[in-house]
Protein backbone atom coordinates (compact mmCIF):
# COMPACT_ATOMS: atom_id res chain seq x y z
CA UNK A 1 0.00 0.00 0.00
CA UNK A 2 1.27 3.15 -1.12
CA UNK A 3 2.51 5.68 2.05
CA UNK A 4 -0.05 8.20 3.45
CA UNK A 5 0.94 11.65 2.74
CA UNK A 6 0.48 13.67 6.40
CA UNK A 7 1.26 17.24 6.21
CA UNK A 8 1.97 18.15 9.54
CA UNK A 9 1.90 21.97 10.73
CA UNK A 10 3.24 22.38 13.62
CA UNK A 11 2.73 25.98 13.84
CA UNK A 12 3.29 28.40 17.23
CA UNK A 13 4.03 28.16 20.73
CA UNK A 14 3.88 24.81 22.48
CA UNK A 15 3.19 23.24 19.07
CA UNK A 16 5.67 21.81 17.47
CA UNK A 17 6.90 20.23 20.69
CA UNK A 18 3.49 18.34 21.42
CA UNK A 19 3.02 17.41 17.41
CA UNK A 20 6.55 15.85 17.19
CA UNK A 21 5.13 13.29 20.24
CA UNK A 22 1.99 12.86 17.87
CA UNK A 23 4.36 11.87 15.65
CA UNK A 24 6.37 9.77 17.14
CA UNK A 25 3.39 7.56 18.27
CA UNK A 26 2.09 7.81 14.80
CA UNK A 27 5.26 6.38 13.39
CA UNK A 28 5.35 3.45 15.71
CA UNK A 29 2.09 1.86 14.90
CA UNK A 30 2.48 2.19 11.70
CA UNK A 31 5.33 -0.11 11.89
CA UNK A 32 3.21 -2.48 14.28
CA UNK A 33 0.23 -2.32 11.89
CA UNK A 34 2.75 -2.43 8.46
CA UNK A 35 1.37 1.00 6.48
CA UNK A 36 3.47 3.54 6.28
CA UNK A 37 3.03 7.91 6.69
CA UNK A 38 5.63 10.27 4.95
CA UNK A 39 5.31 13.67 6.94
CA UNK A 40 5.87 16.77 5.09
CA UNK A 41 6.54 19.82 7.19
CA UNK A 42 4.76 23.55 6.73
CA UNK A 43 6.19 26.33 8.21
CA UNK A 44 2.75 28.63 8.40
CA UNK A 45 2.33 30.23 11.41
CA UNK A 46 3.14 33.61 14.16
CA UNK A 47 6.99 33.30 13.20
CA UNK A 48 6.79 32.60 9.51
CA UNK A 49 4.43 35.30 9.23
CA UNK A 50 6.53 37.84 10.67
CA UNK A 51 9.46 36.47 8.91
CA UNK A 52 7.64 36.44 5.44
CA UNK A 53 4.75 38.04 5.44
CA UNK A 54 2.88 34.99 4.60
CA UNK A 55 0.13 33.71 6.55
CA UNK A 56 -1.34 30.89 4.05
CA UNK A 57 -1.17 31.34 0.61
CA UNK A 58 -3.10 29.81 -1.73
CA UNK A 59 0.07 28.38 -3.26
CA UNK A 60 0.31 26.36 -0.09
CA UNK A 61 -3.76 25.60 0.33
CA UNK A 62 -3.13 23.97 -3.43
CA UNK A 63 -0.17 22.02 -1.83
CA UNK A 64 -1.74 21.03 1.02
CA UNK A 65 -4.96 20.15 -0.56
CA UNK A 66 -3.06 16.95 -2.29
CA UNK A 67 -2.00 15.38 1.16
CA UNK A 68 -4.57 12.56 2.64
CA UNK A 69 -4.61 14.68 5.88
CA UNK A 70 -3.20 17.35 7.54
CA UNK A 71 -1.69 17.09 11.49
CA UNK A 72 -1.58 21.01 13.23
CA UNK A 73 -0.08 21.65 16.42
CA UNK A 74 -1.54 24.98 17.40
CA UNK A 75 -2.11 28.58 16.01
CA UNK A 76 -1.17 31.60 18.22
CA UNK A 77 1.38 33.83 18.55
CA UNK A 78 1.61 36.68 21.34
CA UNK A 79 3.14 39.32 18.58
CA UNK A 80 0.34 38.84 16.39
CA UNK A 81 -2.50 40.65 16.65
CA UNK A 82 -5.46 38.21 17.77
CA UNK A 83 -7.40 37.31 14.47
CA UNK A 84 -5.17 37.30 12.12
CA UNK A 85 -3.43 33.94 12.63
CA UNK A 86 -6.52 32.16 13.31
CA UNK A 87 -8.58 33.49 10.56
CA UNK A 88 -5.49 33.68 8.09
CA UNK A 89 -4.59 29.77 9.00
CA UNK A 90 -6.99 27.47 10.74
CA UNK A 91 -10.59 28.75 9.88
CA UNK A 92 -9.31 29.24 5.76
CA UNK A 93 -8.23 25.96 5.85
CA UNK A 94 -11.53 24.39 7.21
CA UNK A 95 -13.33 26.85 4.60
CA UNK A 96 -10.89 26.63 1.69
CA UNK A 97 -10.67 22.70 2.50
CA UNK A 98 -14.58 22.36 3.13
CA UNK A 99 -14.06 20.62 6.58
CA UNK A 100 -17.67 20.77 7.23
CA UNK A 101 -17.62 18.73 10.01
CA UNK A 102 -15.88 19.47 13.87
CA UNK A 103 -15.69 16.28 15.51
CA UNK A 104 -14.84 16.55 19.19
CA UNK A 105 -15.07 13.50 21.02
CA UNK A 106 -15.87 13.99 24.77
CA UNK A 107 -14.45 10.93 26.68
CA UNK A 108 -13.65 10.97 30.44
CA UNK A 109 -10.75 8.52 30.93
CA UNK A 110 -10.10 5.92 33.78
CA UNK A 111 -8.24 8.19 36.52
CA UNK A 112 -8.50 12.09 35.32
CA UNK A 113 -10.31 13.89 37.73
CA UNK A 114 -13.00 15.86 36.63
CA UNK A 115 -14.80 18.61 38.09
CA UNK A 116 -17.60 17.62 37.87
CA UNK A 117 -19.16 15.72 41.59
CA UNK A 118 -20.31 11.73 41.22
CA UNK A 119 -19.08 11.12 37.63
CA UNK A 120 -16.71 8.89 36.43
CA UNK A 121 -16.17 7.37 32.82
CA UNK A 122 -19.47 5.82 32.79
CA UNK A 123 -20.98 9.07 32.77
CA UNK A 124 -18.78 11.09 30.87
CA UNK A 125 -18.69 9.66 26.97
CA UNK A 126 -19.76 11.58 24.03
CA UNK A 127 -19.54 13.32 20.88
CA UNK A 128 -20.27 16.78 19.76
CA UNK A 129 -20.73 16.97 15.63
CA UNK A 130 -20.00 20.92 15.11
CA UNK A 131 -20.83 22.34 11.74
CA UNK A 132 -17.37 23.98 10.60
CA UNK A 133 -18.11 25.87 7.53
CA UNK A 134 -21.37 28.40 8.00
CA UNK A 135 -23.00 29.70 10.99
CA UNK A 136 -21.73 33.29 12.56
CA UNK A 137 -18.29 32.10 11.43
CA UNK A 138 -18.98 32.46 7.54
CA UNK A 139 -17.76 36.45 8.09
CA UNK A 140 -20.94 37.56 7.33
CA UNK A 141 -21.86 41.19 7.68
CA UNK A 142 -20.50 44.80 8.17
CA UNK A 143 -19.97 48.25 9.62
CA UNK A 144 -21.25 51.89 8.95
CA UNK A 145 -19.70 54.48 10.82
CA UNK A 146 -16.92 53.26 12.16
CA UNK A 147 -15.60 54.59 14.99
CA UNK A 148 -17.78 57.18 15.86
CA UNK A 149 -21.26 57.17 18.00
CA UNK A 150 -23.57 55.77 15.22
CA UNK A 151 -21.77 52.63 14.62
CA UNK A 152 -23.45 49.91 13.12
CA UNK A 153 -22.53 46.40 13.27
CA UNK A 154 -23.77 43.35 11.68
CA UNK A 155 -22.52 39.91 12.12
CA UNK A 156 -24.44 37.26 10.04
CA UNK A 157 -25.14 33.60 10.71
CA UNK A 158 -25.38 31.72 7.72
CA UNK A 159 -27.15 28.30 7.76
CA UNK A 160 -27.58 26.70 4.06
CA UNK A 161 -30.00 23.91 3.42
CA UNK A 162 -27.09 22.19 2.08
CA UNK A 163 -24.45 22.86 4.99
CA UNK A 164 -26.97 22.40 7.44
CA UNK A 165 -28.32 18.99 5.82
CA UNK A 166 -24.41 17.71 4.88
CA UNK A 167 -24.07 18.07 8.59
CA UNK A 168 -26.70 16.42 10.40
CA UNK A 169 -26.87 13.30 7.77
CA UNK A 170 -22.79 13.02 9.26
CA UNK A 171 -24.09 13.22 13.17
CA UNK A 172 -26.67 10.63 12.27
CA UNK A 173 -24.39 8.39 9.81
CA UNK A 174 -21.75 9.04 12.96
CA UNK A 175 -24.22 8.08 15.62
CA UNK A 176 -25.01 4.65 14.13
CA UNK A 177 -21.94 3.84 13.71
CA UNK A 178 -20.89 4.76 17.29
CA UNK A 179 -23.27 2.09 18.22
CA UNK A 180 -24.03 3.08 22.03
CA UNK A 181 -27.00 4.60 22.89
CA UNK A 182 -27.94 5.52 19.38
CA UNK A 183 -29.26 8.96 20.24
CA UNK A 184 -28.47 11.97 18.78
CA UNK A 185 -29.37 15.52 20.28
CA UNK A 186 -30.19 18.43 17.85
CA UNK A 187 -28.40 21.23 20.13
CA UNK A 188 -29.88 24.76 18.97
CA UNK A 189 -31.93 27.90 20.14
CA UNK A 190 -35.40 27.56 17.82
CA UNK A 191 -37.25 29.73 20.69
CA UNK A 192 -34.79 32.58 19.69
CA UNK A 193 -33.18 32.17 16.44
CA UNK A 194 -36.43 31.17 14.60
CA UNK A 195 -35.20 31.52 11.55
CA UNK A 196 -31.88 29.63 11.67
CA UNK A 197 -32.76 26.72 14.22
CA UNK A 198 -36.13 26.66 12.23
CA UNK A 199 -33.91 25.45 9.18
CA UNK A 200 -31.80 23.17 11.34
CA UNK A 201 -34.94 21.60 13.24
CA UNK A 202 -37.03 20.75 10.38
CA UNK A 203 -33.81 19.30 8.68
CA UNK A 204 -33.01 17.42 11.24
CA UNK A 205 -36.82 15.78 11.64
CA UNK A 206 -36.39 15.15 8.28
CA UNK A 207 -33.38 13.46 8.21
CA UNK A 208 -34.04 11.68 11.02
CA UNK A 209 -36.67 9.56 9.27
CA UNK A 210 -33.84 7.75 6.64
CA UNK A 211 -32.40 7.06 10.57
CA UNK A 212 -35.16 4.96 12.39
CA UNK A 213 -33.06 3.25 14.67
CA UNK A 214 -31.82 5.97 15.89
CA UNK A 215 -33.50 8.46 18.81
CA UNK A 216 -33.86 11.93 17.94
CA UNK A 217 -33.47 14.70 20.85
CA UNK A 218 -33.42 18.80 21.49
CA UNK A 219 -32.32 20.79 23.88
CA UNK A 220 -31.41 24.58 23.64
CA UNK A 221 -28.11 25.15 24.31
CA UNK A 222 -28.19 27.02 27.03
CA UNK A 223 -30.06 24.10 29.11
CA UNK A 224 -26.99 21.85 27.17
CA UNK A 225 -24.65 23.91 29.02
CA UNK A 226 -26.44 23.10 32.32
CA UNK A 227 -27.04 19.35 31.00
CA UNK A 228 -23.74 18.78 30.36
CA UNK A 229 -22.68 19.62 33.84
CA UNK A 230 -25.64 17.79 35.32
CA UNK A 231 -26.01 15.13 33.44
CA UNK A 232 -23.70 14.54 31.03
CA UNK A 233 -24.33 10.94 31.06
CA UNK A 234 -27.67 12.26 28.77
CA UNK A 235 -25.57 12.25 25.91
CA UNK A 236 -24.49 10.19 23.20
CA UNK A 237 -23.85 11.66 20.16
CA UNK A 238 -24.87 15.80 20.29
CA UNK A 239 -24.64 18.22 16.54
CA UNK A 240 -24.58 21.83 16.41
CA UNK A 241 -23.85 25.10 14.58
CA UNK A 242 -20.62 26.02 14.75
CA UNK A 243 -20.55 28.96 16.83
CA UNK A 244 -22.55 26.67 19.59
CA UNK A 245 -20.25 23.79 18.86
CA UNK A 246 -17.41 26.18 20.01
CA UNK A 247 -19.12 26.86 22.96
CA UNK A 248 -20.72 23.96 23.93
CA UNK A 249 -16.82 21.86 23.30
CA UNK A 250 -14.56 23.91 25.63
CA UNK A 251 -17.14 23.42 28.33
CA UNK A 252 -17.15 19.26 27.03
CA UNK A 253 -13.17 19.87 27.34
CA UNK A 254 -13.46 21.04 30.84
CA UNK A 255 -15.46 18.05 32.19
CA UNK A 256 -13.19 15.58 30.49
CA UNK A 257 -9.77 17.11 32.10
CA UNK A 258 -8.92 20.03 30.29
CA UNK A 259 -7.02 21.16 27.11
CA UNK A 260 -4.51 18.65 27.78
CA UNK A 261 -6.47 15.66 26.61
CA UNK A 262 -9.11 17.46 24.24
CA UNK A 263 -8.43 16.58 20.32
CA UNK A 264 -10.25 17.30 17.55
CA UNK A 265 -10.75 16.53 13.67
CA UNK A 266 -12.09 19.08 10.85
CA UNK A 267 -13.11 16.93 8.42
CA UNK A 268 -14.71 16.29 4.97
CA UNK A 269 -15.64 13.09 4.66
CA UNK A 270 -14.56 12.93 1.21
CA UNK A 271 -11.79 15.12 0.71
CA UNK A 272 -8.66 16.28 3.21
CA UNK A 273 -9.09 16.35 6.56
CA UNK A 274 -7.49 18.20 9.51
CA UNK A 275 -6.41 17.50 13.18
CA UNK A 276 -5.81 19.27 16.31
CA UNK A 277 -5.63 19.26 19.77
CA UNK A 278 -7.77 21.65 21.00
CA UNK A 279 -5.72 23.91 23.33
CA UNK A 280 -4.07 26.85 22.12
CA UNK A 281 -0.68 27.68 21.34
CA UNK A 282 0.80 28.53 25.56
CA UNK A 283 3.30 30.58 24.23
CA UNK A 284 4.83 30.93 27.69
CA UNK A 285 5.66 27.19 27.82
CA UNK A 286 7.55 27.08 24.35
CA UNK A 287 10.30 25.09 24.40
CA UNK A 288 9.76 24.27 28.04
CA UNK A 289 8.71 20.62 27.71
CA UNK A 290 5.65 20.70 30.28
CA UNK A 291 2.76 20.35 27.96
CA UNK A 292 0.73 17.50 27.89
CA UNK A 293 1.23 15.82 24.31
CA UNK A 294 -1.78 13.69 25.53
CA UNK A 295 -4.18 16.14 23.53
CA UNK A 296 -1.83 15.95 20.05
CA UNK A 297 -1.57 12.16 20.42
CA UNK A 298 -5.14 11.69 20.22
CA UNK A 299 -5.57 14.34 17.56
CA UNK A 300 -3.44 11.89 16.07
CA UNK A 301 -5.07 8.70 16.82
CA UNK A 302 -8.54 10.30 15.56
CA UNK A 303 -6.62 11.29 12.26
CA UNK A 304 -5.64 6.87 12.05
CA UNK A 305 -9.10 6.31 12.43
CA UNK A 306 -10.53 8.74 9.72
CA UNK A 307 -7.74 7.19 7.18
CA UNK A 308 -9.00 3.61 7.73
CA UNK A 309 -6.00 2.61 10.79
CA UNK A 310 -8.63 1.43 13.48
CA UNK A 311 -6.18 -1.26 14.75
CA UNK A 312 -3.79 1.61 15.16
CA UNK A 313 -6.30 4.22 16.62
CA UNK A 314 -7.25 1.73 18.80
CA UNK A 315 -3.58 0.38 19.57
CA UNK A 316 -3.00 4.38 20.50
CA UNK A 317 -6.19 4.87 22.81
CA UNK A 318 -5.70 1.66 24.82
CA UNK A 319 -2.28 3.13 25.44
CA UNK A 320 -3.37 6.45 26.31
CA UNK A 321 -5.67 5.34 28.89
CA UNK A 322 -3.23 3.20 30.04
CA UNK A 323 -0.63 6.06 30.35
CA UNK A 324 -3.24 8.53 32.11
CA UNK A 325 -4.33 5.74 34.36
CA UNK A 326 -0.91 4.42 35.66
CA UNK A 327 1.92 6.73 34.85
CA UNK A 328 1.17 10.29 34.48
CA UNK A 329 0.20 12.29 38.21
CA UNK A 330 -1.97 14.84 36.52
CA UNK A 331 -2.79 16.36 33.30
CA UNK A 332 -2.28 19.91 33.58
CA UNK A 333 1.17 21.36 31.98
CA UNK A 334 4.15 21.00 34.42
CA UNK A 335 2.17 18.68 36.68
CA UNK A 336 2.35 15.36 34.63
CA UNK A 337 5.52 14.18 36.52
CA UNK A 338 6.88 13.87 33.04
CA UNK A 339 7.99 15.67 30.17
CA UNK A 340 6.24 16.33 27.59
CA UNK A 341 8.68 13.76 25.58
CA UNK A 342 8.74 11.83 28.05
CA UNK A 343 4.81 11.25 28.28
CA UNK A 344 5.61 10.33 24.27
CA UNK A 345 8.07 7.82 24.92
CA UNK A 346 5.52 6.31 27.73
CA UNK A 347 2.46 5.74 25.26
CA UNK A 348 4.94 4.07 22.58
CA UNK A 349 6.31 1.68 25.66
CA UNK A 350 3.25 0.77 26.52
CA UNK A 351 1.90 0.41 23.00
CA UNK A 352 5.26 -2.36 23.04
CA UNK A 353 4.17 -3.81 25.98
CA UNK A 354 0.43 -4.17 24.85
CA UNK A 355 1.81 -6.23 21.65
C1 LIG B 1 -11.58 26.21 18.07
C2 LIG B 1 -10.99 27.57 18.29
C3 LIG B 1 -11.17 28.37 17.02
C4 LIG B 1 -12.66 28.48 16.74
C5 LIG B 1 -10.52 29.77 17.04
C6 LIG B 1 -9.05 29.68 17.38
C7 LIG B 1 -10.73 30.53 15.77
O1 LIG B 1 -11.55 28.19 19.37
O2 LIG B 1 -11.05 25.47 17.22
O3 LIG B 1 -12.54 25.88 18.76
O4 LIG B 1 -13.31 29.38 17.25
O5 LIG B 1 -13.17 27.63 16.02
MN1 LIG C 1 -13.01 26.98 20.42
Amino acid sequence: MAPYKIAVIPGDGTGPEVVAEGIKVVKHVAEKCHFQCEFDYFKNGGDHYKATGEILSDDTINKLSTYDAIYLGAIGHPDVQPGILEKGILLKLRFELDQYINLRPVKLYEGVETPIKNKGPEEIDFVVVRENTEGLYAGAGGNLKKGTPDEVAVQESINTRKGVERCIRYAFEFCQKRNKEKKLTLCGKTNVLTYAFDLWERTFYEVAKDYPDIKTDYAHVDAICMWMVKNPEWFDVIVTDNMFGDIITDLAAMIQGGMGIAAGGNIHPQGVSMFEPIGGSAPKYTGKQMINPIAAISAAQLMLDTLGQNDAAQMIESAVMNVIKNDLKDLAAGKMGYTTSEVGDLVVNTINAAV
